[in-house]
């Protein structure tokens, strides 16, 4: 596969202004829509949208036949209207055409049958002739429109593996054992990697690897692992297919993918490292009421993918989904605060999905920037507003935020703690270990951003963090390993959570045990992982307080110099350690051997935060947040009330607030889904809000008993 032309260059989007809009689909409508669509777009301040994402059967209704007539249109229309294009290469969807052409380029699922044609992402991602039709579809386009002035960058496919992210085929099949034969280059390699002395695994030749369809028991957990990131490569080379025309024929245009937030199947480390920007879609459940607290994991996350550069948020909901089982509209006011608690998180774009309610087809009851009722729709009103509000923050372009706290996101651990079926328990899984631990971060008043396992040398430095948490890194080899020893070495507080440090990058565990290489650094050995009966809680002490432990503890043994910050209570590890801590010189190196609950999580990240020197707000709720983002000279610091309930900041700094214009310092209150943001010269340490008081709760939220 041919490498990017130039790997250290980043190219910017062009746009000079916060990206605003939506996803376009002009060729569900008549043309005269299209002109009320540019009169409403220049109406709302729209200054960018996506398009043509499903198109490649109206653009080449036969092989080889292009009918580019609509598209030239729309583009100076909106080229004239003075918005920007996210241009698609439409490669997001096979046309019909050519899967019947080629019914071999479809995909297959794990009971090995073949997906139809009828709704989209009907395509194997190891298949030549879906490939080699994307390179095709993608060099039209480029050649055809890379010079249009409205270009702001190229939108390669549209969330890769939404539908389809593995492949059971027979072209998947080889395309894994090439993948395979890369890895361990030799037969004897794999077996050794496999460790297939197990239940009389051992393969004598390369065509007996299948893709792990069903078998009569629990798969080889190597083989699923691999599995998992020979599927994620797939994914990855056919974007690098896109790339590399897109290189070649406009080398100075970025390039991205939309990402779904924090997404199990694809590697978006290794994704961002191939694109020009991040671009996500973000799509928080109106029906949970503390939805804000993953997405700001998720934004964490988009953020780090390019070093803390701006990322894009590329879609999102004016109000309802239409893909939930029950799809509830977002009230009065949430579709600000959810915005611009993406640009708090360091989007430079507030998107939607989509500008025009559709009429017809599988999305038709999902809500849009313009509903069904057209411009007196709810949802164009609040985009409206929501869209004249950005200009006021266009200061904040091209700030980064400021974190003092990183979450080792690492997609080995995800995948084998979720695709491999023997584990000790399958209560302790990473995403959820890792969205626990970030919102006790969170109710504590830090924003985190992801970090790399392996640190400075996969990307991301950890000199800039005070605190690194690794809630759960199952898989894990010495060279990262050494890069969180440096962090701590260097002062930095790392805290490891359960069942980390447990087997190398072939499924093998540590010689030892648990926790493998950060034996030395942790100061503690597992003897045993000691999961706990569904239904039965232990307990640990931690100060004064007794912690819920419910599904996981482990036996562990302590070195004497390593502090026992908290010892089980209850059942068989009663007076045992717990929570543990070893000081190294400057740094220290915490080990928290259990599964905890909110309360619990809080009390020992209050105790970490403390021993860090770092602030911690009193108390835990997760209704309103705080985030800094910084151009070098003037702070931006976001007030966010996610809740109808009014809330007050105390402010450690003065400043004006961009949105009222308002000169404010000391004490704020936002009402009912707030928003401000304070601009402020940039102060050491970071400004830490802290919450002045909390307000009995107004008519307009209803008491749960009432709801
Ligand atoms: C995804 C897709 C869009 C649309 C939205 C609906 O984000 O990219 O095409 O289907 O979901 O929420």
């Amino acid at each position: 596969m041919a490498q990017h032309l130039d790997d250290e260059r980043i190219r910017e989007v062009r746009i000079d202004a916060l990206a605003f809009g939506g996803d376009y689909n002009p060729d569900q409508w008549s043309e005269d829509v299209w002109l009320e669509d540019v009169r409403l777009m220049q109406e709302a301040g729209v200054t960018m949208v996506s398009l043509p994402i499903f198109s490649w059967p109206q653009l080449e209704p036969e092989p080889g036949v292009y009918d580019w007539s609509w598209l030239d249109r729309i583009l100076d229309l909106l080229h004239d209207a003075g918005i920007r294009i996210d241009l698609a290469t439409a490669t997001a969807t096979p046309p019909s055409w050519l899967l019947r052409a080629h019914p071999e380029m479809a995909p297959w699922d794990s009971d090995g049958h073949r997906l139809e044609f009828g709704s989209r992402q009907t395509y194997c991602p190891s298949s030549p002739i879906w490939r080699e039709n994307v390179a095709r579809m993608t060099r039209a386009i480029a050649e055809r429109y890379g010079e249009h002035p409205c270009l702001a960058m190229w939108h390669i496919s549209n969330e890769y593996g939404d539908h389809v992210s593995r492949c059971w085929c027979p072209e998947s099949a080889r395309h894994f054992r090439r993948w395979l034969q890369d890895r361990y280059g030799d037969l004897d390699g794999l077996n050794e990697a496999w460790g297939v002395n197990v239940w009389g695994q051992r393969y004598t030749s390369w065509e007996h690897i299948e893709t792990p369809k069903k078998a009569p028991g629990p798969i080889n957990p190597t083989k699923l692992l691999d599995f998992e990131r020979f599927s994620s490569d797939a994914m990855l080379e056919l974007f690098q297919v896109e790339i590399d025309v897109l290189r070649e024929v406009t080398p100075d245009i970025a390039v991205t993918t939309n990402f779904m937030s924090m997404f199990r199947d694809l590697d978006y480390w290794r994704f961002a490292e191939r694109e020009d920007v991040v671009t996500d879609d973000a799509y928080p459940d109106p029906m949970d009421p503390t939805s804000h607290v993953g997405a700001a994991l998720n934004y964490g996350l988009m953020r780090a993918l390019k070093g803390g550069r701006p990322w894009l948020l590329l879609e999102s909901s004016a109000s309802a989904t239409s893909w939930r089982d029950v799809n509830v509209p977002k009230a009065p006011g949430k579709i600000r605060v959810e915005s611009l608690q993406a640009v708090a998180h360091g989007s430079d774009a507030v998107m939607f999905f989509q500008w025009r309610q559709a009429k017809y087809g599988q999305e038709k009851f999902h809500s849009s920037m313009l509903g069904h009722r057209g411009e007196r729709s709810r949802s164009f009103q609040e985009t409206k507003a929501l869209g004249l509000e950005l200009k006021k923050l266009e200061p904040v372009r091209g700030s980064r935020v400021r974190s003092r706290v990183g979450l080792v996101v690492d997609w080995d651990s995800w995948w084998g703690s979720s695709a491999v079926e023997s584990l000790p328990s399958q209560q302790l899984q990473w995403a959820q270990q890792a969205r626990a631990w970030h919102r006790a971060l969170y109710a504590l008043g830090h924003p985190v951003d992801a970090v790399r396992v392996g640190g400075e040398a996969s990307g991301t430095p950890f000199d800039r963090y005070d605190v690194i948490v690794a809630p759960n890194l199952y898989i894990l080899e010495e060279e990262p390993a050494a890069a969180l020893r440096a962090f701590v070495a260097r002062g930095g507080t790392l805290v490891v959570g359960p069942f980390s440090g447990v087997v190398d990058s072939t499924e093998k565990v540590h010689d030892g045990g648990a926790p493998g290489p950060l034996r030395d650094l942790l100061g503690v050995e597992v003897d045993e992982q000691w999961p706990i009966a569904d239904g039965a809680l232990e307990h640990l002490s931690y100060g004064e307080d007794a912690l819920a432990v419910p599904h996981w503890g482990e036996w562990i043994e302590a070195d004497p110099d390593v502090e026992i910050r908290g010892a089980y209570a209850t059942g068989e590890l009663a007076g045992r350690p717990a929570v543990t801590r070893r000081a190294h010189a400057a740094g220290s190196a915490w080990y928290v051997s259990a599964m905890l609950r909110p309360e619990g999580l809080a009390a020992v990240f209050r105790d970490v935060l403390r021993t860090a020197g770092l602030p911690a707000r009193d108390d835990d709720s997760v209704q309103a947040e705080a985030v800094t983002r910084s151009d070098g000279t003037t702070d931006y610091t976001f007030l966010l009330n996610h809740a109808a309930d009014p809330v007050t900041f105390h402010l450690p700094m003065s400043g004006r607030d961009l949105i009222t214009g308002s000169e404010v310092a000391g004490e704020l209150t936002l009402g009912a889904y707030g928003v401000a943001v304070v601009a402020s010269p940039r102060s050491e340490p970071i400004p830490f809000l802290t919450l002045a008081h909390t307000h009995r709760p107004t008519q307009a939220t209803p008491s749960k008993e009432l709801a």
